[in-house]
């Protein structure tokens, strides 16, 4: 079972608008395209935030209007520049898009949080986002399902000052839960705008994903020098077991 990972798309309420100097729309319809172009067979899309940039309804619409042409569920979790209220009501008109709260997909659930505080970059994880997590991963506790946790801040460092400035605040309870259950064997983020793989305990590793227009170089810590204009997407490939990753990155 597949599953694309498409992140950080900044999309903007103007169709001619930029971040970084970039567009973030060209990216995003780049990304789409080379994912149609290869022709890849998979089940659906995490979408994992920063959807839009200003939270506009129209950015919203127009990332909806796109994506729906894929005819596959859309699980997405808000990230710090979205509108929770405007994404939720904009991709709630289409049968394909589905918030992430708690999936599961043949041996595996996931189990989407909201790491966002309202006008604030960083990260943090409310007691009831916590407990949210505990609370399902108790309720299947019998079914012996993997455990991937999809989140949009990265809890942990890594090693890039441009982005290690804003992560999961308040993080290392949650960490440490984490490693004291061999099930979760993932923790999937976007924010990052790059792939990184780093191991968390002895069960579990930090995935992240490019953003589809801008990645941040690592070990970055400009932001007129170490931003790339550039689209990709992450493909994750989930096992009886185990899990497998695969990145595209395009560099124009
Ligand atoms: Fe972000």
């Amino acid at each position: 079972m597949k599953i694309i990972q498409i992140s950080d798309l900044h999309i903007k309420k103007s169709p001619n608008s930029f971040h970084y100097g970039i567009d973030p729309r060209n990216g995003f319809e780049l990304t789409l395209k080379s994912i149609l172009n290869s022709k890849i067979d998979f089940n659906s899309f995490f979408l994992t935030g920063d959807i839009s940039d200003d939270g506009s309804i129209e950015s919203y619409d127009y990332v909806l209007n796109l994506l729906e042409k894929f005819n596959k569920k859309i699980y997405f979790i808000n990230g710090n520049h979205d509108s929770k209220n405007n994404l939720i009501s904009a991709f709630s008109k289409s049968k394909y898009f589905v918030p992430l709260n708690e999936l599961i997909l043949d041996n595996w659930l996931f189990i989407g949080l909201d790491s966002c505080l309202e006008g604030k970059d960083f990260g943090f994880l409310s007691d009831s986002q916590i407990q949210k997590f505990e609370n399902i991963i108790n309720k299947y506790k019998e079914k012996k399902f993997n455990i991937g946790a999809v989140v949009h801040h990265h809890p942990i460092f890594v090693g890039t000052p441009l982005i290690d400035d804003c992560p999961i605040l308040n993080a290392s309870k949650w960490i440490d839960y984490i490693k004291t259950n061999n099930q979760i064997k993932l923790i999937i983020t976007g924010h990052v705008h790059n792939h990184y793989s780093i191991e968390i305990g002895e069960n579990t590793k930090l995935e992240t994903g490019f953003s589809s227009f801008a990645l941040f170089k690592k070990g970055g810590s400009n932001e007129n020098e170490d931003i790339i204009k550039s689209y990709g997407y992450k493909i994750y490939e989930f096992l009886n077991d185990s899990y497998k990753t695969s990145e595209v990155l395009l560099i124009e």
